[in-house]
């Protein structure tokens, strides 16, 4: 049985004191949470957010990071920096980097490798744009962009991925994949693991949906077989919305 992974990512929201004021509120809220949590602050909110996630059952993400451990990168953020704040994953691929900031499947595979090397949990982000789905290439674009994602890691290694799925479509637009369409591209990329690894490690993989989750459709898509979690954007900005998603089973 999977146990189930929830992780807000916070985007380009919230001052590092907003930040630290929304982590002591989910600190409280959470404690007694039985699913994997994690939160993924801004840059400048990390290390503010590390003081007070530290030790508690709720794990600290950064949204991005750079593909070379360091250099003349400017504006850039390395591994090496991410790892001397207590930051213990790293969300990568996310919709808004490879659509609106040119990130290529080459460079998603080379920060997920150099992330792995240094210890560090990834969060793997895939989906398809609306005329994908619509030309009917949802699943092959899923499977494409997995097996690139994860070119050259190891069966080992891919015990510290997690794979979002994030229809691009519904991101942030309060259209929600339904569950049932949700836990099919679940089911594809599970078997595309299957085939690049092995049975058990697609049995053993979490894979979040992401897209508009809210408190209200939460529990229903976390109710299907392939759907181990969720990483939530907006809902996640407010701990009387994020509260509950954590918590959908209770
Ligand atoms: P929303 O929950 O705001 O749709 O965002 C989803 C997302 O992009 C999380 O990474």
């Amino acid at each position: 049985m999977r146990n189930s992974f929830i992780a807000g990512n916070w985007k380009m929201h919230k001052t590092p004191a907003e930040s630290k004021a929304l982590a002591a509120e989910l600190v409280k809220g959470l404690s007694g949470c039985r699913h994997r949590l994690l939160v993924a602050p801004s840059f400048t909110a990390l290390e503010a957010v590390a003081s007070v996630v530290k030790g508690t059952n709720i794990l600290l993400g950064a949204q991005n990071m750079a593909a070379e451990e360091e250099g003349a990168h400017t504006g850039e953020t390395s591994v090496l920096m991410l790892k001397a704040i207590g930051v213990e994953a790293v969300i990568l691929g996310h919709s808004e980097r490879r659509h609106v900031y040119g990130e290529t499947d080459d460079m998603i595979n080379k920060k997920v490798k150099l992330a792995l090397k240094h210890g560090l949990e990834v969060i793997l982000c895939v989906g398809e744009t609306l005329d994908e789905r619509e030309a009917g290439n949802a699943e092959t674009v899923v499977k494409n962009q997995t097996e690139a994602g994860l070119a050259g890691v190891s069966e080992a290694e891919l015990a510290k991925v997690t794979i979002a799925y994030e229809p691009v479509w519904a991101i942030g637009t309060g259209k929600t994949a339904t569950p049932e369409d949700a836990d099919q591209i679940h089911k594809v990329t599970r078997a595309k693991i299957s085939s690049l690894y092995s049975p058990a490690a697609a049995e053993k993989i979490i894979i979040q949906y992401g897209g508009s989750v809210k408190p209200d459709n939460a529990a229903q898509l976390m109710g299907m077989e392939n759907i181990d979690g969720a990483l939530v954007g907006g809902a996640s900005l407010k701990a009387e919305l994020f509260l509950p998603i954590a918590e959908y089973d209770k």
